[in-house]
Parts: structure tokens; sequence; C-alpha cells
């Protein structure tokens, strides 16, 4: 398809300096398939331990950011403190940040305009993105199914073609034929070493977004290897 195959592992709020050190240890000591794209999200506390120490073979993504520049917001990371430190990505619209935190499409939008990061990670609720974002080679979208995010119940390879198919048909109509052909859909929600060989094998689905079995460097990494 000429479109990279794209692996992110997002750590959610899991891990200890310590439980950190072994992950990253364990990343560093695996020789990844060159034609995959890496990027874990590890917690923000652990970022500059992560960029410190995890090889640059994989790259750094934060799970989520402010919707504007930074200012008098307590509790918030802007994005242009992420690229200040080097981080290059940001997971924006989270299923769970939604459910938990109540962000809406028009929080996330913001976020993805206003964020001057070279890239972004955009989950669902299109709509509210296209006239947004302001450039789409920098953006990697990813369905999750909110029934099989860390529910151990995966989409079959046809349900999950299904969607991704009709995503890049609304995208094809409602953005353009170019970003149609170039921008990456991922799948997430359960993905796991059993699953990930047929999801792989499907022409529409570009990679994944992996959650608790990122935690396992094994399971990542016969994840990873699902792009043969
Ligand atoms: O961000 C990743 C997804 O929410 C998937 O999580 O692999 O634990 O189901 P999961």
């Amino acid at each position: 398809t000429g479109r990279k195959f794209f692996l992110g592992g997002n750590w959610k709020c899991n891990g200890t300096q310590d439980s950190i050190k072994k992950l990253v240890d364990d990343l560093n000591e695996v020789e990844f398939e060159e034609d995959v794209e890496i990027v874990v999200c590890p917690p923000f506390l652990y970022i500059h331990q992560v960029l410190e120490t995890l090889t640059k073979r994989i790259d750094v993504a934060a799970q989520n950011c402010w919707t504007g520049k930074g200012g008098a917001i307590t509790g918030e990371i802007c994005a242009d403190q992420l690229v200040d430190v080097g981080v290059k990505w940001v997971v924006l619209g989270h299923a769970e940040r939604r459910h938990f935190m109540g962000e809406t499409n028009s929080m996330v939008s913001r976020k993805a305009a206003g964020s001057n990061l070279t890239n972004g990670v955009v989950c669902d609720q299109l709509q509210a993105l296209v006239s947004k974002v302001p450039d789409w080679i920098q953006v990697v979208l990813a369905y999750e199914p909110v029934w099989a995010v860390g529910t151990g119940k995966s989409c079959t390879p046809e349900q999950a073609q299904e969607v991704h198919f009709s995503m890049r048909e609304w995208i094809r109509k409602n953005i353009s034929e170019d970003v149609a052909s170039y921008v990456r859909i991922i799948y997430g929600g359960s993905v796991s070493s059993s699953t990930c060989n047929g999801l792989a094998r499907q022409p529409d689905i570009d990679g994944f977004f992996v959650g608790s079995a990122a935690l396992n460097t094994k399971e990542f990494v016969a994840i990873a290897n699902s792009v043969k």
C-alpha cells in the first residue's frame, strides 16, 4: 500500500521508575523489523526517563496535551512543552479520556489544531477534525471499538477491515483522494500475539495501537513481527 506499518505502545497509567527501566532495557535488546515505525507512550512523569534511556529506533509520544498555549492551566502540559523536551507525537482523543475526563470532539479538535507537534495520533470522531488538522501527513488515525479496549475481546479481521475501509472511503469523499491513500489507520483493542497476524493482513489496517500487550516486550515484539 506504500503506507509504513505503525505500531504504538500505549502504556496508559502504568509503571514505576523500576518497571519502566525494565521495559526500556527489554525494548533496547530487540532488533525490530525495519518496515515498522514504533512509538511508545509513557505517562508524562516518565517521559524524561524514557527519552534518556530508550533506543532512538523507537519514538516517544505523550498520552495527551492541553488544547492550546501554556499559561495558568494547573495540571496540564501544552504541546510546546512536549516539543521543548523532544517529544514528537501525542495521542489525542483516546476513548478513556473521553470516558473518564469528559473530553469532547471540540476539545480534541482544538488540540489537533493547536498542536505544533510534528505528528499526532488521533482516535475516531473524524468529522470534528476535518477542517482543523493542519497537515494530514502528520496524523495517524486509530480505530478502537470501546468494547474491545482492555477486555481481551478483539475485532475479527473482517469486522475491523470493514470499518477501516469505510473510514478510508469517508476520507476519500470528505478530505481527499490523496489523504485517503497515505493516511495510516491503525487498529486498537486487545491486540495480542494471537490476534495480530490476521488483522495485519487486512489491506486497510496499517498497524496497531496496543495497550496491555505493550507492557510485555515478548508480546509487543510478536505484534511488531506481524508486519511480515
Ligand atoms: O491505547 C490502546 C488501546 O486502548 C488498546 O488497549 O490493548 O489494552 O485493549 P488494550
